[in-house]
């Protein structure tokens, strides 16, 4: 049996990534700081698998640990989720996104080395493409970033490629992710979220459950059908199942793999407003205000080389992402 190390793996994308794993006959090893995720997460898990985890208390940055827990553990592959990820947040503190970003790939990278591990696959995002030039947009567009979240995605990336020049044995994945939502169909596990959401699909499902009042929309002068913002939004268990099939692909082949992981489809904020009416059946208040600073019109994926070297697709639709995201934010346990 496989041995995969996650990190961040009790976090949003991780939780769902490790179901996937876990249902496919992976061993699966856990680290996490538990700095934006509960413990509880992992006996979600274990419900909805009927398998274990193997967990660590860490953070990443802490070599010591982590050297440790690599000597135990001989792992296959490691999948790289654990950072900050909230583009907002890392405009104004750039230093806590370094430092936990950019840190902790570093000492991942050099205790891998060290112990020969020289399988990753990195969680890297769409919000490389800055402003993008082409749409949709393939992986050979140009990287521009708007704040220090990007950014820290990019010298990673960049560090990454470095290592494989020095390095052939490497063997890499770095999967961009668009915009990633929903939640696990059991209603289980999904984004849990202190405070104030800032991102779309959370929002809404606060306005619909009644937490807040109206949806505000930032900006309806955009050139798109409707003039709201057009997003690549992927059902986060779609995403889950790229990861896993990069992982069978990466054990037949050394090199560096760079992926987008959307739909290749984009909708607007007030599709994804009509269609989270239907899903939840409730009405949906909103208000236009002025366009929110570092959005773009519009940003949807290419993902056919997805398709053509890792034979995956998306395949779960929009009013799907709506129906497991109401279903997680109305019936999901406090976690
Ligand atoms: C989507 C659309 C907003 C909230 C970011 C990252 C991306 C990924 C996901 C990490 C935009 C509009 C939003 C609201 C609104 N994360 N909106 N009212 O900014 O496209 O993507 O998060 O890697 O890489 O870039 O996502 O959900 O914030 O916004 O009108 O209250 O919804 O203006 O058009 P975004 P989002």
């Amino acid at each position: 049996m496989k041995k995969i190390l996650l990190t961040g793996g009790t976090g949003y994308i991780g939780s769902h990534v490790c179901i996937e794993l876990l249902n496919n006959g992976y061993q699966v090893f856990v680290i996490d700081n538990l700095s934006n995720s509960s413990k509880q997460v992992l006996s979600q898990i274990e419900v909805i698998t009927g398998r274990n985890v193997t967990f660590f208390e860490n953070d990443v940055r802490d070599k010591r640990s982590l050297i440790k827990i690599f000597k135990k553990h001989s792992f296959d592959c490691v999948i790289h989720l654990a950072g900050l990820k909230s583009l907002n947040d890392s405009v104004n503190n750039p230093l806590d996104y370094y430092n936990n970003n950019v840190i902790s790939a570093i000492s991942l990278f050099e205790v891998m080395s060290q112990t020969g591990c020289k399988s990753i696959i990195f969680s890297s995002s769409a919000s490389v493409y800055g402003v993008p030039s082409i749409l949709p947009i393939t992986e050979a567009c140009s990287l521009s970033t708007t704040n220090p979240y990007a950014e820290t995605k990019i010298v990673i990336e960049n560090l990454l490629q470095d290592m494989f020049i020095s390095d052939s044995d490497w063997n890499i994945s770095i999967l961009r992710y668009f915009n990633p939502v929903g939640a696990h169909q059991s209603g289980l596990i999904g984004e849990s979220l202190s405070g104030v959401p800032s991102n779309l699909f959370p929002y809404i499902s606060k306005v619909a459950k009644g937490d807040f009042p109206k949806l505000t929309i930032f900006g309806n002068d955009y050139d798109t059908h409707d003039g709201t913002g057009i997003r690549d939004f992927i059902h986060v268990v779609d995403l889950a199942k790229g990861h896993l099939k990069s992982l069978e692909v990466m054990q037949s082949n050394s090199k560096v793999l760079v992926l987008n992981l959307g739909t290749g489809k984009g909708y607007s904020v007030l599709d994804v407003v009509k269609e989270f009416e239907v899903a939840s059946n409730q009405t949906i208040p909103y208000e236009y205000v002025a366009r929110r600073k570092g959005d773009v019109a519009q940003c949807y994926a290419d993902p056919s080389l997805a398709f053509k070297l890792l034979n995956w697709k998306a395949e779960l639709n929009l009013s799907q992402m709506c129906q497991d995201a109401w279903n997680w934010e109305k019936f999901g346990p406090p976690l």
